[in-house]
């Protein structure tokens, strides 16, 4: 125990200071089991301090004279209930209530808390969903002068954030020819990053995992790999916030990712937009939210940070619980229904080959909206909030319903060339020409369906029939598929 520590606690709204004076008193050995006993108590109450929640409620209590945005003042708006219950509560930067980007009072507090829940060296709340995490995280690989190795399956805003920052990319393309769900070995991963090093470069390495139908990569052994040439590994974990908290920690920064993206929003109960960035050592994290405020508003907003906090709060109170819980009644599940042939091994994501189209009607017509469905598969996303009698109903209704012959997924051809960078390309002029006609041409901005928000063709490639191919297959209505080409 230190010489002098002091600890406020927040029980009812009301504060307690705890003050040991004197490293003596410690020692002493009538006092000891009592400060002990105190000592304990502190760090049972202050596992409940919610400087956030406890930050807005306050105010809003006080209600003062609010001469400061937003400008519903904290009033509610006629005829729309659920807007007006929310208003006292969305406020400002005002007095006490911190700043995002240079946190330093009950934002930061909030911060710390969910690093220490996760074991993160670092970690930054964001109001921007992962998107924002990923322009960060990229964003900190170019000032350090890296050059990107990727894994294919990347979702757009990778691409869009390489767009901002004028990154290229050096593509890794997957084993099986799936481009939403790919399978990739450490092996692709270290012969390409041995190229690099011996072009010169300082490499990193992207890859994303969880992928949407609930594919996972080998984190452990491709940073093992990465170790070996210096290189971050960064990971699109956007949908594994909870990876962490299964029976064996599978979350990537665990695993010995650098960096990685939890969409909060996607896997807990947060409020939409609401991620979280980790860093393995702590020394990265001011550069990172200097990165953040790049690209972030400079109004983001207290609900969806508060509900970073409510979802920390609820991991600590049963949510660890509730999400092993739900893996073991997952799997069950996967096990009463074997006419199903599922996918990817993440728990949450209940992903099954199938007429994916034909399946997600049925199951509409049962009442069951679905995640993702396209020809291939069909994706029901699962949380810690499904509840029992709604796993129970899910399995009638699957048992109930044919999956269906999933289409063939085409072999891929040769990677395409890069004969524009992706930057130039991507804010180019464009037009729309029909996949019959785009052959030869140069790929502009990709616009693709979210979800899955996964490009086949990215800026600045050169369109071959073969990819015209697979653009046609991914495409929803091929007689009337296009793309954006530039020339
Ligand atoms: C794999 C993947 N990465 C990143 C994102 C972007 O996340 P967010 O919506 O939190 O910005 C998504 C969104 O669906 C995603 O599926």
């Amino acid at each position: 125990m230190t010489r002098s520590t002091a600890g406020v606690l927040s029980v009812s709204r009301c504060c307690i200071a705890v003050i040991i004076p004197d490293e003596n008193l410690c020692s002493n050995s009538i006092l000891h089991p009592f400060l002990y006993f105190v000592k304990g108590v502190f760090e049972k109450m202050s596992e409940v301090r919610l400087p956030i929640t406890d930050f807005l409620s306050n105010y809003a209590r006080t209600k003062p004279i609010r001469a400061h945005m937003p400008g519903h003042k904290g009033k509610p708006l006629p005829g729309f209930p659920a807007l007006s219950a929310a208003f006292p509560y969305d406020i400002t930067e005002i007095a006490g209530a911190d700043s995002l980007f240079e946190a330093d009072g009950i934002l930061l507090e909030a911060e710390a808390r969910t690093a220490a829940l996760y074991g993160s060296g670092g970690l930054c709340y964001s109001a921007g969903g992962s998107t924002l995490c990923i322009q960060a995280m990229l964003a900190q690989m170019q000032t350090e002068g890296r050059t990107v190795i990727a894994a294919r399956t990347v979702h757009r805003a990778f691409l869009n954030a390489c767009v901002l920052l004028g990154l290229q990319v050096r593509w890794i393309f997957p084993e099986d020819g799936n481009l939403l769900s790919g399978h990739y070995t450490p092996a692709q991963f270290s012969s390409a990053l041995r190229a690099s090093v011996q072009a010169g470069e300082r490499p990193c390495v992207y890859v994303t995992s969880p992928d949407y139908l609930g594919g996972i990569q080998d984190i452990a052994a491709l940073s093992a790999v990465c170790r070996g040439y210096d290189a971050p590994l960064l990971v699109d974990n956007a949908h594994g916030a909870h990876l962490a908290f299964l029976p064996e920690n599978r979350h990537p920064i665990a695993l010995g990712a650098d960096y990685c993206c939890d969409s909060a929003h996607k896997m807990l109960p947060a409020l939409t937009g609401g991620a979280w960035l980790h860093c393995r050592e702590a020394e990265k994290k001011p550069l990172l939210k200097q990165h953040m405020q790049l690209f972030g508003s400079t109004s983001p907003s207290y609900l969806i940070l508060q509900s970073l906090e409510a979802s920390t709060h609820w991991l600590r109170s049963g949510g660890i619980e509730r999400i092993r819980r739900t893996a073991a009644q997952a799997e069950a599940l996967r096990a009463k229904l074997p006419q199903y042939r599922w996918l990817g091994s993440e728990p949450f994501h209940l992903s099954a080959a199938a007429d994916g189209i034909q399946l997600a009607a049925a199951l509409r017509r049962h009442g069951v909206e679905c995640e993702y469905a396209d020809k291939t598969c069909l994706v029901l996303l699962l949380s810690p909030m499904t509840e029992e009698w709604e796993f129970s109903r899910l399995a009638g209704i699957l048992a109930a319903c044919d999956p269906g012959a999933p289409a063939v997924i085409p072999d891929l051809p040769e990677p395409p060339e890069q004969a524009m960078t992706l930057r130039e390309a991507a804010l180019s002029r464009w037009e729309q020409t029909p996949l019959t006609e785009a052959a030869g041409r140069i790929c502009g901005p990709v616009q693709v369906p979210c979800p899955p928000a996964i490009p086949v063709v990215m800026s600045g490639e050169r369109i071959t029939p073969g990819w015209c191919n697979v653009l046609e297959f991914y495409s929803a209505d091929p007689q009337q598929a296009g793309i954006c080409t530039v020339r």
